[in-house]
C-alpha cells in the first residue's frame, strides 16, 4: 500500500503560516514532499518562514498579506496557483486573540478579531475556490475550544471561532458534490505559542490549564500538524464537515475550570 501521508507534488496554502501552530503545519506538509505557500502580515516573518520551509528541499513561497484585505488575499491565491499549480490543501489559520472582558475592549477590538478570523477565513475560501483541485481538495480551518465552550475574556474569540466552524459546515455541504472536503481542527492549549502566551502568561495560570486537561499536559505544535496530515490524507476521505478537537480532552469541561481560575488570578 502506498504511503497515505506522501504529499509529493501536492500544493498546500496556509494563511497565518509564518509562526506557531500554522508554521508547524506548513513544515509537516513540506517535510512530506508538498510545495507550500504561506501568508501573513509581517514581511520579515514571511521571509524567515519561506527560508525555513525551503530547507526541506521543496518549493516554498510566501506573501505579506492581511487576510482582512480581500483583494490582496485574492492576489496571493492567484500567485500561488500560477507559481505552484492547483491547490490540494487549503489551511485557514490566521487569527487574533487577546484576553479582555467585553467591557474592557472597544467595538474595534471586538471587530478586529471577527475580521481576521471570520472575514479572513471567508476571504481565503472565496479567493481559493477557483484554484482548488476538484475533486480531491481539502480545506482545514483552525478553530479553538472557544467555539463551543464559552470562556470569559474571550467573547470576541468565542464568536469568531463559532463563526469559523459554521463556515466549515456550510462549505462542506456546498462543496461535497465537487469532491472537496472541509473540516475544522480545534487545538487545545498548545505549548510554545503566541496564543497561550497571551492566555496563560504566568506559571500559575499555565499550571491551572494543565490541571484542567484530562491528559495532563499542554499539546505540542506537532500534535496539530499530525492531525492535519491525517485530515488531508486519503485516510480521512469520508470525513467532511466536522470539528475535530485535538485538545487532550480539554474541551470536555476543563475549559470552565481554568476559566474560573483565570478570572480569579487576572483580577477581573
Ligand atoms: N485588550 C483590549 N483591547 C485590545 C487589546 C487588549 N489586550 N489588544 C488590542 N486591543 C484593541 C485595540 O485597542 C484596538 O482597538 P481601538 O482602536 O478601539 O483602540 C483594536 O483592538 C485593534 O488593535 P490594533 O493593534 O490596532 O489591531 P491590529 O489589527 O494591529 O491587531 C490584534 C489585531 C489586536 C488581534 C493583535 O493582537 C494581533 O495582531 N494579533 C495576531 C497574533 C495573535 O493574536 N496570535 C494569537 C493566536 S490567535
Ligand atoms: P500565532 O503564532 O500568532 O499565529 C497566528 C498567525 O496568523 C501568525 O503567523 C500571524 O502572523 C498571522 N496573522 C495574524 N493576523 C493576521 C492577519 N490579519 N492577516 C494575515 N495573517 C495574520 O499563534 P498560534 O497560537 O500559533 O495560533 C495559530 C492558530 O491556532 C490560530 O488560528 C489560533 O486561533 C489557533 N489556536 C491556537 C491555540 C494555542 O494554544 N496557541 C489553541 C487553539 C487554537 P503576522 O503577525 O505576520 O500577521
Amino acid at each position: 500500500m502506498s504511503n497515505p501521508f506522501d504529499y509529493t507534488g501536492k500544493v498546500v496554502f496556509v494563511s497565518g503560516g509564518t509562526s506557531g501552530i500554522n508554521l508547524e503545519i506548513a513544515h509537516a506538509f513540506a517535510r512530506n514532499g508538498a510545495k507550500v505557500s504561506v501568508i501573513s502580515r509581517s514581511q520579515e516573518k514571511v521571509n524567515a518562514a519561506v527560508n525555513e520551509l525551503k530547507s526541506h528541499g521543496g518549493e516554498a513561497i510566501g506573501f505579506s498579506t492581511d487576510v482582512r484585505d480581500y483583494a490582496k488575499t485574492q492576489e496571493t491565491l492567484k500567485q500561488t496557483h500560477e507559481q505552484l499549480g492547483l491547490i490540494d490543501v487549503l489551511v485557514s489559520g490566521a487569527a487574533g486573540n487577546f484576553a479582555a472582558p467585553a467591557m474592557g475592549m472597544s467595538a474595534n477590538g471586538f471587530k478586529s478579531v471577527i475580521d481576521i478570523d471570520v472575514m479572513g477565513t471567508f476571504h481565503v475560501l472565496h479567493s481559493a475556490f477557483e484554484y482548488l483541485r476538484k475533486p480531491g481538495a481539502c480545506m482545514i480551518n483552525i478553530s479553538a475550544p472557544q467555539a463551543y465552550n464559552p470562556m470569559e475574556f474571550q467573547m470576541h474569540v468565542c464568536a469568531a471561532k463559532a463563526g469559523v466552524d459554521m463556515i466549515t459546515r456550510v462549505a462542506a455541504m456546498e462543496w461535497g458534490a465537487m469532491g472537496i472536503r472541509v473540516n475544522s481542527i480545534s487545538p487545545g492549549p498548545i505549548d510554545d505559542t503566541e496564543g497561550m502566551k497571551r492566555l496563560a502568561s504566568t506559571k500559575e495560570l499555565r499550571q491551572l490549564v494543565i490541571d484542567s486537561v484530562p491528559l495532563g499536559r499542554y499539546g505540542t505544535k506537532q500534535d496539530i500538524a499530525d492531525a492535519c496530515l491525517w485530515m488531508a490524507s486519503p485516510m480521512a476521505s469520508y470525513v467532511t464537515g466536522i470539528v475535530l478537537p485535538v485538545d487532550g480532552g480539554w474541551g470536555l469541561g476543563g475549559t470552565s475550570v481554568s476559566n474560573a481560575g483565570m478570572k480569579k488570578m487576572l483580577g477581573f
